[in-house]
């Protein structure tokens, strides 16, 4: 696979050169999504995996690459994947998330194209319909800083991306069913580690024959760990017995580097670590992701439990595992990531400093206060709420809605606070400044974790606390070096404050990280319109954007019209073939163009 993108690559670089045009380069892949089987805990069950591969494959890039995936859907479901952290500069089409993409149908391919503008980091993308994440379907993207540009620490010696997550050996439409019912289902099976199970620890909790990771390092030698929390619900803190972990990056930004023993890792944030290889190597040591903040005995669950290898090893890991932190100590946690800080100083993307961004200075234009609540009866069905409002995904995504002018399929009033009114489902949308400043306050009532993913911005994390917050909370913001990142923790009966620079046009999802409280209702999306009509400051309509819900007959009129192409294709082999080499989907531009056409008149004919 990696062979023949490389092969693409060269090849669009050749033409590029030929045509004299310094673009940025471009790779492709070609993705199957289907199940597979697998055993990580003892139990064969049914997984998604991309290529075969659980987990999936690591997008690979540098700084402003262009990504070009054709995803086909083998699964038995409709499929979207969302590339959690890629801001999508001005294209929010690409995002892959209900309110901007019709899903891609069972049976079909839909390609994904994008550019990694101006950012750098790790990140990685899953499977963002149906609490199919559950099952896998997820992988790693890495965006490596472009060669002008200087990372603040030596070149690590290997680069190694890990995946942790609560799992439950049920499939993810026997969970999503539980969680419909208002069940509870329970603490989770284990904790994977890159989708093994843990090595065997403990003989009463581990079964015998399970298979676990290993990483083969040499001593002496340093590593940059990416660790991701690709988990439903559940928080997990990381730890290496005898070793440190170096604190670099987080989300796409360079942070000012510190030790930790261990890392409190939330649902869908993501870290890089430098670990030296610095002991004696009388023994393997073990790599461990436990659960955090879950109710009843954490050591019920077994934690994720991997090997590190020096070559020189003298034999197995030994001892009891390093120490979890304190449960009881409910400061440890937040303390910690308030510790975490921005290197104003270092470049990340671009070669000016991260910190000549003065965030602290810049007045708010749009203020929310956004309270979440434990799920409740609404209607009857079990919701999740944030300000009283269960969001419902309509059938015409509100990107397509938006261009097409279809009315009444979502409301841009999405109240600044909490309302005392009944909690209700509705499908309102933030109506963003453009060009504004917006601040976020999540007040969580709840008695777990949460935590939040705003798609298309990196916010700064300017301040957390427990207890309800007040007007008076801001005088304790950090207005210097809070972190941008883009998914943040929101501990129980506590407060977490975000800014965010309104300035990528597009319809932006805001949602829960956990994938029980996000799939119960607990989202919303931020429209931001540039009030001028400019085609600077958004990129148009894909030209192979899917139509659905209102839209369906447009979906029809391409299907009848690329069938004709095709045999049109046919009887003109080489355009045909000058068509795919290009990248650019079945259909020609004045085709789609017209395609804008007929539906903004079928709408027009609608509301008449
Ligand atoms: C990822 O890309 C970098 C830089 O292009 C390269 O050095 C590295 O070997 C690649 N890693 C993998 C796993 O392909
Ligand atoms: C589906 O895949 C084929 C090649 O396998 C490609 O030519 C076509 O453009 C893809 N369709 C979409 C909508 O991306
Ligand atoms: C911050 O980045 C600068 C510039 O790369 C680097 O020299 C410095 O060591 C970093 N500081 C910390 C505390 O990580
Ligand atoms: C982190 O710990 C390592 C030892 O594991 C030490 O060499 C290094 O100086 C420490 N770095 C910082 C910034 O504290
Ligand atoms: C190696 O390190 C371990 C852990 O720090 C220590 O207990 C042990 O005594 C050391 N062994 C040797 C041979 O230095
Ligand atoms: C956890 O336990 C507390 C105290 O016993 C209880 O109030 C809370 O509802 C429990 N939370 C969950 C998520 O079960
Ligand atoms: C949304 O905000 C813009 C200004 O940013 C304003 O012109 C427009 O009327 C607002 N729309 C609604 C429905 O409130
Ligand atoms: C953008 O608009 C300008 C003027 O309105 C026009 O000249 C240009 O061709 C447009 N570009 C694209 C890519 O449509």
């Amino acid at each position: 696979m990696l062979s023949s993108s490389y092969i693409r690559l060269l090849l669009s670089s050749f033409v590029l050169w030929r045509l004299g045009i310094a673009e940025d380069p471009y790779v492709y892949y070609d993705w199957t999504v289907a199940y597979t089987t697998a055993s990580p805990l003892g139990v064969k069950q049914q997984v998604i995996g991309i290529n075969g591969q659980f987990p999936g494959p690591i997008l690979n890039v540098t700084t402003n690459w262009n990504v070009v995936i054709n995803v086909k859907n083998h699964l038995d479901e409709p499929l979207l994947l969302t590339w959690d952290g890629i801001q999508h500069r001005k294209n929010s089409w690409q995002d892959g998330v209900p309110g901007t993409n019709c899903p891609i149908p069972v049976g079909w391919n839909w390609t994904y194209q994008f550019q990694v503008k101006d950012q750098i980091g790790s990140f990685f993308y899953f499977p963002s319909l149906d609490f199919q994440k559950a099952s896998g379907g997820y992988g790693g993207i890495t965006i490596h800083n472009r060669d002008v540009i200087p990372v603040p620490f030596g070149t690590p010696d290997g680069d190694i991306t890990i995946f942790l997550s609560d799992w439950y050996t049920k499939s993810h439409k026997e969970l999503r069913k539980h969680l419909e019912g208002g069940i509870d289902f329970g603490l989770p099976d284990g904790i994977l580690f890159n989708g093994f199970g843990p090595y065997r620890y403990s003989e009463s909790l581990v079964p015998e024959g399970i298979a676990f990771q290993t990483l083969n390092v040499e001593p002496g030698k340093t590593y940059r760990l990416r660790v991701h929390n690709v988990g439903i619900s559940t928080s997990i803190n990381f730890r290496i017995q005898y070793h440190n972990l170096l604190l670099v990056e987080t989300e796409g930004s360079y942070t000012v580097q510190q030790n930790y023993t261990n890392m409190d890792i939330h649902v869908g944030q993501s870290y890089s670590f430098l670990i030296t290889m610095d002991q004696n190597a009388s023994s393997d040591y073990y790599m461990v992701a436990s659960a955090r903040f879950v109710n009843s005995s954490t050591s019920a669950i077994p934690a994720g439990v991997a090997i590190l290898h020096y070559s020189n090893s003298q034999g197995p890991a030994l001892g009891p595992l390093p120490d979890p932190p304190n449960e009881l100590d409910t400061y440890f946690s937040m303390n910690q990531a308030r510790s975490i800080r921005w290197n104003v100083s270092a470049g990340a993307a671009r070669p000016n400093p991260q910190g000549s961004f003065k965030y602290g200075d810049i007045k708010v234009t749009d203020a929310y206060v956004l309270l979440n609540r434990p799920a409740e009866l609404i209607d009857g069905k079990w919701r999740t709420t944030l300000n009283g409002i269960s969001y419902v995904a309509p059938a015409t995504p509100l990107k397509l809605a938006q261009l097409f002018n279809v009315p009444g399929v979502f409301k841009l009033d999405f109240p600044n606070r909490f309302m005392n009114r009944p909690a209700k489902v509705d499908t309102s949308v933030i109506n963003g400044t453009y060009r504004g400043f917006m601040e976020i306050i999540f007040q969580n009532t709840d008695t777990s974790v949460q935590t939040y993913h705003l798609d298309g911005y990196a916010f700064f994390v300017v301040g957390m606390d427990y207890g309800l917050w007040t007007e008076n909370s801001k005088s304790t913001y950090n207005k210097w070096d809070g972190v941008a990142r883009c998914t943040t923790q929101v501990f129980p009966r506590a407060w977490t404050a975000i800014l965010v620079s309104l300035d990528n046009v597009g319809m932006w999802n805001l949602r829960a990280a956990n994938l029980d409280s996000w799939y119960l209702g607990q989202e919303l999306y931020v429209s931001v319109v540039n009030p001028e009509i400019s085609n600077k400051t958004e990129v148009a309509l894909p030209d192979n954007a899917i139509y659905c819900g209102a839209l369906s007959l447009l979906q029809r009129m391409r299907l009848k019209r690329a069938s004709i192409n095709r045999q049109y294709q046919i009887s003109t082999r080489g355009q045909a073939h000058r068509v795919t080499f290009t990248g650019t989907a079945s259909l020609p531009h004045n085709a789609n163009r017209m395609l804008i056409l007929l539906g903004a008149l079928l709408v027009w004919c609608l509301r008449r």
